[in-house]
């Protein structure tokens, strides 16, 4: 099925379109259009994301993003099409669109502007979640087909997933495409939170991450003892308040540090409690595969330890390509399909706390 899916849920405005078959045990998704229109540099000034900005700016983008999808899509079919959007609109059989979690005033813009369409055009409209998306990423592939052998996908589960973002920190035991289980989350920032915090306090700008990452490549992890809280503990939840604010007392008292080994001790330290528990819980539950998913899932240094750890543990290893770790339509055109499949009521009004 051909599917027009829609993310407004931070910063990004992004709208794509996708093929979707295979059902709940085997989906295959084909991305065929995954259009991303960053605000970073709206917020950047502000340090973060202001949510009535990204509410103007979604407002703003929305259209022209559909105006240009449609016109890629009709370049592809290589049709003369005097009447584009009912032309567009003909083949797509499900419109989806994130419902939360994520910032209200944003969430909406998309949500309005689905029902607009999905209305005009009386076709069927469907409620996403983002973080089910950010599970579902690896499934995703530009273009050209299936990313991932069937064979692979039959030997999945059960899986643990950890997904890392700005908003969420979360270990999952995952029994099926559309079964899963929360073992653990952070209890009070998320992982991609401390990275942006800790770079604002490096005077980096936003977001932190990629800003970190960078210098962390140059810097010596060993150079100083951050803390890794909550290693040691049984539980699955995290904790990387402390460590954000361990960097700051560092910083305090050691006004000449280098920001290299600062950017690359505090990255190594939560690299390490994320893996730790990551692999505790597959050893505890008998995991067939690792699945990262998430905007710090960008992190190389994240990506590469925690698979060659998984590997290592005789786990299979899987991580969205390199367009779908931060947040993109397509990964809700995934999300949007397996809650279809699943004939999920989600009601289609925004919910920022949306859980998992
Ligand atoms: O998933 P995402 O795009 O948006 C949310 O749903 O929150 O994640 C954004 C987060 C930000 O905190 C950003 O700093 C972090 O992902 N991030 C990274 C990297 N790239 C993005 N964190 C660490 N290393 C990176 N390379
Ligand atoms: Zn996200």
């Amino acid at each position: 099925m051909n599917i027009l899916a829609i993310e407004t849920s931070c910063d990004e405005t992004a709208i794509a379109l996708l093929k979707a078959q295979g059902g709940l045990r085997a989906p295959k998704f084909s991305v065929l259009e995954n259009l991303v229109s960053s605000q970073i540099p709206i917020h950047r000034p502000f340090g973060g994301v202001v949510p009535n900005l990204a509410k103007r700016e979604h407002l703003k983008n929305l259209p022209l993003l559909l105006q240009r999808l449609m016109i890629q899509d009709s370049r592809i079919r290589n049709k003369k099409i005097l009447d584009l959007e009912s032309s567009f609109m003909n083949q797509i059989d499900l419109v989806t669109v994130t419902v939360g979690p994520g910032l209200e005033p944003a969430l909406w813009t998309g949500i309005n502007f689905a029902k607009e369409l999905a209305s005009k055009y009386k076709k069927p409209l469907i409620g996403a979640n983002h973080l089910e998306g950010h599970l579902y990423s690896f499934l995703l592939l530009q273009k050209t087909g299936i990313m991932i052998h069937d064979s692979r996908i039959k030997n999945l589960f059960p899986a643990v997933a950890l997904i890392v973002s700005g908003g969420h920190t979360i270990l999952l035991r995952v029994e099926s495409f559309s079964k899963w289980r929360r073992l653990g989350e952070t209890r009070d920032d998320a992982v991609g939170e401390a990275f942006d915090k800790v770079a604002r306090l490096l005077n980096l700008p936003y977001p932190g991450g990629p800003e970190i990452e960078k210098l962390a490549k140059i810097g010596n992890p060993s150079a100083i003892a951050f803390p890794r809280p909550m290693l040691h503990e049984k539980n699955y939840d995290f904790s990387f308040s402390g460590l954000k604010t361990a960097v700051l007392y560092y910083l305090k008292e050691n006004l000449n540090a280098k920001k290299t080994d600062i950017a690359a001790c505090f990255q190594q330290a939560a690299i390490d409690v994320l893996i730790a528990k990551t692999m505790r819980a597959a050893e505890a539950y008998g995991a067939r595969s690792i699945i990262l998913g998430g905007g710090v899932a960008a992190n190389a240094a994240l990506k590469k330890t925690l698979g060659l750890t998984a590997k290592k543990a005789g786990c299979a290893f899987f991580a969205p390509g390199k367009t779908y770790y931060g947040d993109n339509a397509a990964m809700i055109g995934a999300a949007g399909y397996m809650a279809h499949l699943q004939k999920k009521k989600c009601p289609l009004k925004a919910d920022g706390t949306l859980d998992i």
